[in-house]
Parts: C-alpha cells; sequence; structure tokens
C-alpha cells in the first residue's frame, strides 16, 4: 500500500513533548513522516528523538538543511506532502500564520503549502479564550484551513479547562477524515447564493436599502467553495472582499438580482438565496435630484410597488434542485418560517431572528433550520462561517444524495 505523506510542524507549547507519540502513530499506520520544528519547540523536545522516530532529518533552522539543495527545501517538502499538520500549534504561532510572517521552519512551509493543513492548538484556557487567539482562528477557518479544537481537562499549569491538545488518536482520525476527503462533499456541484441587500433607486441621489452586511451569504458561497462546489455568487452592493475561487456578479436592485439569478439558477444544482431582496421598489423613480422645493407641503408621498418574489418563482421552476430560503423574523420566528418554507416550496429554510447576536451587520448567528419534511434543528451562537458550515452540513446529510 502507498504511504501517505505528512508534514509535521511543531511549535513551542508544552504539549509539544507529545509529538513523539504522535509520530510514532502515523509510522504505525503507514505513514511517511517529515519534521519542521520552531526553535521554541526545541525547548520541550529534541530534534535528534523525533529525527530516531521518523527516520528523516528534522527542519530545525530555515538556513541549515543539509540534504536537500539549500534555498528550495521549503518548496520541495511543501510539494511533497499530502497533508500538513502542525501539533502543538502555540497562539505565537497562529498569529504569525494569520499575518504571514515567514522567519521559522514551521510558519515559511504554511506559506509554500499546496496540501490540505491541519491546525491543532493547545496553550493555556485564558489565552485560548482570549479575543486576539479567537479572532485569529476564526481568520484560519475562514481561509479554509482545519482546526482541530483543544480538548478540556487538566493543563500543564495544574489549572482546569479547555486548552489540552487532543489525545493522539484524536488528532489521528482528524487527518484520516480530513484526507479521506470528506470535506470535499461539494466537489463538481454548480451552487448559486444571493446576499447581501438591494438598493432601490427613488431618484438620482437616493434609494430604499437595509441594513444586510452580506457576512453570511459571504459565508455560505466561501464554505461551498472550500468544499469544492462551482459557485456563483449574485451579490446586493456590499464592502466584502470576494473569497477565493468564486464567480461574483455584483448587481444593485431587486430587478437586478431577479435577471441574474434567472440567467443561472437552471445549470445550479443547489440554491441558496440569502440576500435580503427588498419587497417594494418605487413605483416612479425621479431621474435628477427630487427637489424639495418642488414640494406643496413638507409631506412627500413615495409609491411603492412589490418587487418580484425570486425565491417564490425558484420554488415554481425547481425540479430536481436543492432550494434553500432565508427568514429573517422579528417575531413568531418558526411558525412564519414554516409558511415561507410551504408558500415558497422551499426544501429547507434558516431562520434567524434579528437581534443583538444575530441577523443583520452582526458577525454571529443563532439560527433554527427547518426541512420540509418537519424537521427543525436550533443552532446556537456561532461565528457566521460556522454557521455556513452547519447549514452546508445539513444539506449534506439530508438532501444531497438527490442530485448525485
Ligand atoms: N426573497 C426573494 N425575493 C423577494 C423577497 C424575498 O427571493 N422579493 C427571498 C429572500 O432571499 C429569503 C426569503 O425570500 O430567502 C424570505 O425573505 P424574507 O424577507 O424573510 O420574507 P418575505 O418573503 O419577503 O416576506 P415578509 O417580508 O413578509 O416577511
Amino acid at each position: 500500500m502507498l504511504k501517505k505523506k505528512i508534514l509535521l510542524g511543531i511549535s513551542g507549547g508544552i504539549a509539544a513533548v507529545k509529538a513523539p507519540l504522535l509520530v510514532r502513530e502515523f509510522i504505525k499506520s503507514n505513514f511517511e513522516v517529515k519534521i519542521a520544528i520552531t526553535n521554541a519547540a526545541k525547548e520541550f523536545v529534541t530534534p535528534y528523538s523525533l529525527s530516531v522516530l521518523s527516520q528523516n532529518e528534522v527542519v530545525t533552522n530555515i538556513f541549515e538543511f543539509k540534504n536537500s539543495k539549500a534555498s528550495t527545501w521549503h518548496i520541495n517538502l511543501a510539494e511533497w506532502c499530502d497533508i500538513m499538520l502542525i501539533a502543538p500549534a502555540t497562539a505565537d504561532l497562529i498569529a504569525k500564520i494569520v499575518n504571514g510572517i515567514a522567519d521559522d521552519p514551521v510558519s515559511i512551509l504554511v506559506l509554500s503549502l499546496r496540501a490540505p493543513l491541519i491546525i491543532c492548538p493547545s496553550m493555556d484556557k485564558e489565552m485560548w479564550l482570549n479575543k486576539s487567539v479567537q479572532q485569529n482562528i476564526s481568520i484560519l477557518k475562514e481561509r479554509g484551513y482545519f482546526i482541530l479544537p483543544p480538548n478540556e481537562g487538566e493543563l500543564a499549569s495544574g489549572l482546569y479547562g479547555i486548552g489540552r491538545l487532543p489525545e493522539i488518536y484524536e488528532i489521528k482520525q482528524f487527518v484520516e477524515k480530513v484526507l479521506s476527503k470528506n470535506h470535499q462533499d461539494f466537489k463538481n456541484k454548480n451552487i448559486l447564493v444571493t446576499a447581501g441587500p438591494t438598493y432601490e433607486k427613488i431618484d438620482a441621489v437616493r434609494f430604499i436599502g437595509n441594513f444586510s452586511s452580506g457576512k453570511m451569504g459571504f459565508a455560505i458561497a466561501n464554505a461551498f467553495a472550500l468544499r469544492g462546489g462551482n459557485v456563483n455568487l449574485v451579490s446586493g452592493p456590499v464592502k466584502l472582499d470576494t473569497p477565493k475561487n468564486i464567480n461574483r456578479i455584483d448587481i444593485t436592485s431587486a430587478n437586478e438580482m431577479f435577471e441574474h439569478v434567472k440567467k443561472n439558477y437552471r445549470n445550479s444544482d443547489i440554491i441558496v438565496m440569502c440576500a435580503a431582496v427588498s419587497d417594494f421598489t418605487p413605483n416612479k423613480k425621479f431621474h435628477n435630484k427630487f427637489k424639495k422645493g418642488n414640494l406643496h407641503s413638507n409631506i412627500l408621498s413615495i409609491e411603492l410597488k412589490q418587487t418580484k418574489d425570486i425565491l417564490k418563482f425558484l420554488g415554481e421552476k425547481k425540479g430536481k434542485k436543492i432550494l434553500v430560503g432565508f427568514a429573517l423574523e422579528t417575531e413568531n420566528l418558526i411558525q412564519n418560517g414554516r409558511k415561507k418554507l410551504k408558500e415558497k416550496k422551499l426544501d429547507m429554510i434558516v431562520c434567524n431572528k434579528l437581534g443583538k447576536n444575530s441577523g443583520f451587520n452582526s458577525d454571529t448567528n443563532k439560527i433554527v433550520i427547518l426541512d420540509k419534511f418537519g424537521n427543525e434543528k436550533k443552532i446556537g451562537t456561532l461565528s457566521k462561517f460556522d454557521t455556513a458550515n452547519e447549514i452546508l452540513d445539513y444539506i449534506s446529510k439530508n438532501f444531497l444524495h438527490w442530485i448525485v
């Protein structure tokens, strides 16, 4: 059987003392193991013992790697491996990766890596829960790196809490899972996602809009792309960068969104309407700026007409596609969500209530998923990217088999 090739990066936390056991486990499981360690890691584990166990030279210094072309060892190793694992990953190394710093043998490999990267953070509980570390972890997840979070238990300090490196068998199982390409469950699937608000022009300088930031829709598009999907993202006016490997189409009004969805929906296997589409648009638009001097009183009435319900249109035409809607509610969340699910002929609907940590503009969300079989799944407050992956997990588990 062909050996799988793992590149192990070790940084300088106390859990580095477990690295030799990890190497043993991978060798026993038919992996070839190559190792790079930071200077700080050398305080906890010796390169010599790692080299004996892995039967390979260990990279300990950017400039002193003997058995390879000196200048390109980081490229050679990055191209060689099927997967890279960093265990343990300290708060310092995580921050370096977020910022693209490459001044030690582990962080430099991350920059040149072609394969998937798994990061196993391990540190004191307060350090792990620190806002900077948590923000850095969110950024790494959104970039598509796999994070195996630490376990709760006894810590090196004698304190109890979250921060322990997961057990050796848990790390190995996680590596196997990522390698088995489970995470590529939407490979070759065509996905259409809508995001953000729409702006309905009143005159040359004014519009009717809403407070949608587009963050949820962008997180969904990103999660699909990272899990192998071919993603078209139709977006209203938002201030967000386009995630990698996504075809973004910018629109302004509800009508333009409808036109682009109409163009793209036939080729799509899965459609997620996350956009906060305006339900109304001015019946008459003023070409120039409307001047208040034109008013005979201090009241201006703007007549509005309804826009096309894009999701309802899709529900009528759907065929074998998987159709997912959103419902943003201020009251009767489940009742209103069920009503929309049925009326718009959806497979599932993601309901969220406007609140402090959910809905428009927030970085987190708290949702309830309802499906057409009458099931209901509540998901607690998570980052929008983690929420997106929960939504994708639900689609993958319950609907994806329709279109395989
Ligand atoms: N939607 C749509 N076209 C519209 C309005 C909404 O496709 N013109 C979609 C949204 O993208 C969302 C779902 O319909 O997926 C529900 O949107 P929401 O604003 O919660 O509800 P509405 O159907 O507009 O009903 P109401 O405003 O009365 O709550």
